[in-house]
């Protein structure tokens, strides 16, 4: 969807020619403050600006926005004072509180018909605004036959004082790219599985990877079965729409580390024959919500230039209930080789993703990094919005401290060796599930690990409940598709090609 161009301005507020102008404020003990950057807008109002928000009952807390008239005061007509939450001891704010304030802020907007906006948190953090303005305008109108009128078109972000005019022009371009990333994220999971199956996700991945520059290869059913992806097939069976498997290769100028992607991508869940319970069924849309951000980041890999060697596997399969579906009982030999026992057809993403990951293995990566919306034990264990972490112990940590930098939350898990004898099958190589609920995002984070080369190191994102917001708008995260975990994949890549 359309997001509002952003730009750096200089110019004083008083003078800007905006329909509105942002400001933080604070929770400050036990009344409001004002955040740095909002001095000229408090002498607009004589000094005045926080006995008004006080009137206004404003307390500065995260997701709070208070609106005001200028009455003339400042050209603009309204100001919209967005709550940072409070500071740390020494006064600072984090990017995370920036991102969030900007992104509710440019959410009280979109719909106003507010043409143009300045924004002061930029002088804060102008990374953090200039993402959390893009992702809090993002709105997924394409199936609505009437729009409400979308975000301001564009955004003015008032440069901060430290640095150069082109470090802050740089800055502006990474953010926006990864802006861009995580909004093809998030149109991905939002668009509905009538239109998005494997075919038409293969395509789209395909045609947006093309056009980053990428090398693309979309292995359709036939292709399946002549290399042997048994899971994939397995899954992708039920289903009248046929599974695809989209490999897509970025090679940047002297790579330092080749690294795999990997990515549940099952455009519907429905469960299969062990079928899911009618209600929230349709909330399974997202279930390739790991494809769409491993995609999402392999073209903003080339966008940003990253001096690494990247290689997405991305399997995708509809997982449906008919007289082709696989079955509990079946015995599947998945790519590679294993076969595994499928007791329940509702734990199908391990099974498109054990093909995946062999092939992936192949390439012989230096790093494999997977996300997926794995497991309701995830949701269970960690909430709706902390991704579970697991893997290889150095990079899993690694992983998680990073997430953690970004925003998106994230938190490492163990993968306790007791539940992989769960996983025996009485006939097969292993078996798809446990039999018991203890630990089940767990277990099917030690059902991946068998599949991953030994001394490869890894790491599974199980983004299951952060992948997709069914309650409120909060921050820059609206409704839908989030577009978790793209940021920290993003952010994990860069640190490789930093720091190997
Ligand atoms: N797609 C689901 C996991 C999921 C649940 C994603 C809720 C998003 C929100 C996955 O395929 C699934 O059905 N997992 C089962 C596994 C079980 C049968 C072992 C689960 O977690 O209940
Ligand atoms: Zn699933
Ligand atoms: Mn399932």
């Amino acid at each position: 969807m359309s997001l509002p161009k952003l730009a750096l301005t200089t110019a004083a507020v008083a003078e800007a020619a905006a329909d509105a102008v942002i400001i933080g404020i604070l929770q400050n003990g036990d009344g409001v403050g004002l955040a740095p950057g909002s001095e000229a807008v408090d002498a607009a109002f004589g000094g005045e600006l926080l006995a008004v928000l006080g009137t206004l009952g404003a307390t500065g807390k995260a997701d709070e926005v208070v609106k005001l008239p200028t009455l003339g005061r400042l050209p603009a007509g309204l100001v919209v004072a967005a709550g940072l939450g409070a500071p740390g001891a020494d006064g600072s704010l984090t990017a995370e509180q920036v991102r969030r304030a900007a992104g509710a802020a440019a959410r009280a907007l979109n719909g106003s018909g507010s043409g143009r906006a300045v924004s002061l948190l930029s002088t804060v953090d102008l990374q953090a605004a200039a993402e959390g303005t893009l992702l809090g305008a993002y709105t997924f109108d394409a199936y609505k036959s009437e729009t409400r009128g979308g975000a301001p078109a564009r955004v003015e972000l008032a440069s901060p004082a430290g640095g150069s005019a082109r470090e802050h022009r740089a800055t502006l371009k990474a953010a926006t790219a990864i802006a861009e990333a995580v909004t093809t994220a998030r149109d991905f999971v939002n668009t509905p599985p009538n239109d998005l199956y494997p075919a038409s996700f293969a395509e789209r991945a395909s045609a947006l990877g093309k056009a980053a520059g990428l090398e693309v290869e979309v292995l359709d059913e036939k292709a399946l079965r002549r290399a042997g992806y048994g899971g994939l097939l397995g899954v992708g069976g039920g289903s009248a729409r046929p599974p695809r498997l989209v490999r897509m290769r970025y090679r940047g100028a002297k790579p330092r580390k080749r690294i795999a992607l990997v990515g549940k991508g099952i455009t519907f869940d429905t469960g299969g024959i062990s079928i899911k319970p009618a209600a929230n069924m349709e909330e399974m849309t997202s279930d390739m919500g790991g494809a769409a951000a491993i995609v999402a980041t392999a073209v903003l890999a080339a966008a940003l230039k990253y001096p690494l060697e990247i290689i997405a596997t991305v399997p995708m399969a509809e997982n449906m209930p008919s007289g082709a579906a696989y079955r509990p009982g079946d015995v599947l030999t998945m790519y590679g080789g294993k076969t595994v026992e499928v007791l329940n057809t509702d734990a199908e993403g391990r099974l498109i993703l054990a093909d995946a990951i062999c092939r992936a293995a192949e390439d012989e990566p230096d790093y494999l990094l997977e996300t997926s919306t794995l497991t309701g034990g995830q949701i269970v264990s960690l909430g709706r919005r902390t991704p579970g972490i697991m893997g290889s112990d150095e990079l899993r940590d690694r992983v998680a401290a990073i997430a953690k930098a970004t925003g998106e939350g994230g938190w490492p898990m163990p993968l306790p060796d007791e539940l992989r004898g769960d996983l025996d099958s009485k006939l097969a190589d292993l078996a798809n599930v446990t039999g018991h609920r203890w630990g089940s995002m767990l277990a099917a984070g030690i059902f991946l690990r068998e599949f991953v080369p030994e001394g490869l190191p890894w790491v599974h994102i199980d983004v299951a409940g952060p992948a997709y917001n069914n309650g409120s708008p909060w921050g820059y995260t609206g409704k839908g598709g989030t577009g978790v975990p793209v940021r920290t994949l993003a952010a994990v890549l860069a640190d490789i090609a930093e720091n190997g």
